[in-house]
């Protein structure tokens, strides 16, 4: 179900902001009574790593440092404090199916028995590729360890098969570290290098061009250059809150790009939410190449894209297996053997058209539940839903466009929802106000989240 009906009308910003600044440390005193253990893994941490974290951005938690995970199962996770969670995160999409699905874990255990990886293909990607050529509707797939690969490899094939250099992307997209893609449009419309871009490799007005979300229009004199190779775009977007697409929009883009030649690509990464073959199948849409990867391994990395068989055969027209190895498309692990036994594992048994059913069902009364509040304590704030996944944000009306969404940001009132949601046990996703519910996820899970979300809201708004 998607909710919500779109408007351009403007965001509130949240006035009492003393009041918000003491109600954040509230929670932070709170945090930091609660969770001695996890100060002192990230105490130790900060010796060895930089910002104490693996990965840079799992720094950018609220509170002074992030929780330290010590096991997890289903829907829930315990920290290294004894506290446990529910986990509305999934590790952004990478534990979508719940964390250590059963079936997944059996299949990926025995194939950790059997060998890992071999540059030799195993019978396990086959089924992957047939159960995703099914849902999909695009008849041929190739696999990575990440969709950031994935996006990066089907990039290079357009460019090569159509021999144009530039692609679109949406205003505020996110489709993982791929560099053309950290693009925005300034004030004058131009595309200009997206702010904090670390090292830009190039100009990116070189690569890329961008355009609004939902404007047809953009989109056509965009293709209309004759430069553009493909558009990867998200059907909805997600990465900027979720941002659901015109009717018509999809659709017209498919015509724009048949019309000028251009390689249309759905990330599916996270659109996924919809069920098990995407807004792709739900929504009865043609791209030329579908992107997957996070959840579909169960967390085991694991990326994919898929082609048309008319895309397939000019790819096979203009590359040669004699230089196959150094052309830019690859990797040593992708396609391994245990990835590929994860994927089958998760694919078939944990990720089906059943379980998104019940999955959207749970989804339904999160974003309810979250309506409600807001209309009760007259938060002018708005929910959106994409299948499994839903997200508020600090605006009244659903965001048209990333812009929008990106103008009703407003960090510190995030840092407070989020760091009061942990004090109560549960984990929404940093960077925005995103929760997606597993296959594992129940109602009490849900109902934990409402209450959070009242009190937080009661809070700031009683
Ligand atoms: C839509 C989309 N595509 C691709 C990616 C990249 O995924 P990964 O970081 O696993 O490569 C992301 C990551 O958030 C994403 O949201």
């Amino acid at each position: 179900m998607s909710h919500s009906a779109n408007s351009n009308s403007a965001q509130v910003r949240y006035a009492d902001r003393e009041k918000l600044a003491r109600l954040y440390d509230i929670e932070v005193q709170r945090f930091v009574a609660a969770h001695p253990e996890s100060a002192k893994a990230h105490a130790v941490a900060a010796g060895p790593m930089m910002n104490g974290v693996p990965m840079s951005w799992m720094a950018k938690w609220p509170g002074p440092h992030p929780v330290y995970v010590a096991t997890a199962k289903g829907s829930r996770f315990t920290d290294v404090d004894g506290i446990e969670y529910v986990d509305f995160c999934l590790g952004d999409t990478g534990s979508m199916v719940g964390h250590s699905p059963d079936a997944s874990v059996a299949a990926i255990a025995k194939q950790l028995a059997q060998g890992i990886t071999f540059m030799l293909p195993t019978a396990d990607a086959t089924v992957a590729a047939a159960t995703l050529a099914e849902r999909f509707g695009l008849p041929k797939w190739q696999f990575t360890l990440t969709a950031t690969d994935a996006n990066r490899h089907i990039i290079r094939y357009a460019r090569h098969v159509t021999g144009r250099r530039k692609i679109l992307v949406h205003d505020f997209c996110y489709h993982g570290t791929v560099d053309e893609t950290f693009a925005n449009l300034d004030d004058a419309g131009n595309t200009v290098s997206r702010e904090n871009n670390i090292g830009a490799p190039f100009d990116v007005a070189e690569t890329t061009i961008v355009v609004p979300f939902n404007d047809l229009a953009a989109a056509e004199a965009a293709f209309a250059t004759g430069e553009v190779a493909a558009a990867l775009i998200e059907p909805a977007m997600t990465n900027i809150g979720i941002v659901l697409p015109e009717p018509g929009y999809l659709e017209g883009l498919r015509e724009l790009a048949t019309k000028y030649g251009v390689v249309l690509i759905h990330d599916e990464t996270h659109t996924l939410s919809e069920g098990v073959g995407g807004m792709t199948a739900r929504r009865a849409l043609s791209p030329d190449a579908v992107v997957l990867g996070k959840t579909i391994g169960a967390g085991i990395p694991a990326g994919a894209f898929g082609m048309s068989q008319e895309l397939t055969d000019r790819v096979l027209g203009n590359v040669h297996l004699e230089h196959i190895d150094v052309g830019g498309v690859g990797g040593t692990l992708a396609g391994n053997a245990l990835s590929m036994a994860a994927v089958r594992a998760t694919l078939t048994e944990v990720l089906t058209a059943d379980a998104f059913v019940a999955m959207e069902a749970l989804c339904d009364i999160f974003t309810a539940d979250v309506q409600g509040i807001l209309d009760k304590y007259n938060a002018p704030w708005q929910v959106s839903q994409l299948g499994c996944r839903a997200e508020y944000s600090f605006r009244p009306t659903a965001p048209l466009n990333g812009r929008e969404a990106a103008d009703a940001d407003d960090f510190e009132l995030q840092q407070f929802l989020h760091l009061h949601a942990i004090n109560r046990g549960i984990l929404m996703t940093p960077f925005h106000n995103m929760a997606l519910m597993s296959p594992a996820h129940t109602l009490a899970d849900v109902k934990r989240h409402t209450e959070h979300f009242e009190e937080a809201v009661a809070a700031l708004f009683g």
